[in-house]
């Protein structure tokens, strides 16, 4: 089973012939981005910015932090196995980036579609660094009443490394969010390259003529399904591991006297 729309036939790509079908005025449309690469990333966008603000407001939306973070881990679990399995574009092997590539681009002379090798270079650094501030969360505890799944399994002074390292990430994050969307602006004001819409609808236009580089290979729909099934057997464990709450934790740690 492949469904087009679904799992990314990129079939049309290389009819290359202008009466292929998705031949419209001198440009061939085809799907750039599979379905479940851009339900992934839009849901990335929407977790990571719920878990941003509820991580500055901390108290009580604490959480609402635990959950977005929890499902960021789902969608980092289904990036890993989709990055394998996926369609062309959406295989970390297609898109592994160069020194010559990242200098190839830098001097136009790269040629390809999907992320390009300097674009390459800050998915791997943002899915990274996203990965780490997920983990170091599950460790972490906020002091007050809120406790990583993950928490109670090691002892306080590595929780509180965790929580450290978990502050200091934030930080790096930010520098790296800031950099993804001004090099997206970059590119759609100043070069006037049509990125956001693909990101949407999954379609790109590209000249008739152009020389496709290879030809891309729609995703596999097991992979899919596998991809979306370990991506909530992790994020079920995970709620299954527990929050423990600081309070209770530093009540049985150290009972009331009875005086
Ligand atoms: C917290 C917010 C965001 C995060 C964490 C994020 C993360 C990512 C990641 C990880 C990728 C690589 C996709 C892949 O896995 O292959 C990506 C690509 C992309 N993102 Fe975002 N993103 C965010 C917000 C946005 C916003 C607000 C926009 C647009 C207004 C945007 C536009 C894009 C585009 C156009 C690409 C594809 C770039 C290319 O053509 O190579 N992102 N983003
Ligand atoms: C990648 C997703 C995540 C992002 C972007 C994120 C971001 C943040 C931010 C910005 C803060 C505030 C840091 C500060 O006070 O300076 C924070 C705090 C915290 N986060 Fe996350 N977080 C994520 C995932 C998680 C997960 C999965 C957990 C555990 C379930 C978690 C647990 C905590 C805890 C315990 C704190 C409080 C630390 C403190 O006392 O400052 N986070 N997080």
């Amino acid at each position: 089973m492949s469904s087009p729309e679904l799992l990314s036939d990129f079939g049309a790509v290389d009819a290359g012939a202008a009466a292929a079908p998705g031949v419209r005025g001198g440009t061939r449309r085809f799907l750039l981005w599979d379905l479940p690469l851009r339900v992934f990333h839009w849901s990335l966008a929407a977790s990571v910015t719920t878990a941003i603000v509820t991580g500055e407001l901390g108290g009580s939306w604490m959480a609402w932090h635990g959950r977005a973070g929890l499902a960021v881990v789902g969608l980092l679990v289904f990036r890993a196995v989709w990055g394998v399995v996926g369609s062309t574009t959406s295989r970390f092997a297609q898109f592994a980036p160069s020194p010559a590539g990242v200098v190839a681009y830098l001097r136009g002379r790269w040629r390809g579609i999907g992320h390009n090798p300097l674009g390459a270079l800050s998915v791997f650094a943002l899915l990274g660094l996203l990965s780490l501030q997920a983990a170091t969360g599950l460790f972490g505890n906020d002091d007050i009443a809120f406790a990583g799944p993950l928490n109670h399994l090691v002892a306080d002074s590595a929780g509180l490394r965790a929580t450290g390292w978990h502050r200091l990430l934030a930080d790096g994050l930010f520098v790296l969010l800031a950099l993804h969307l001004l090099a997206v602006a970059f590119h759609v004001i100043v070069k006037r390259h049509r990125l956001i819409r693909p990101m949407i609808t999954g379609r790109q236009d590209a000249p008739a003529g152009k020389p496709m580089p290879s030809a891309p290979r729609a995703g596999s729909a097991f992979g899919l399904l596998v991809a979306v099934a370990l991506a909530a057997a992790g994020v079920l464990a995970l709620l299954g591991a527990g929050e423990t709450p600081v309070a209770a934790k530093t009540h049985t740690a150290a009972p009331a006297p009875a005086w």
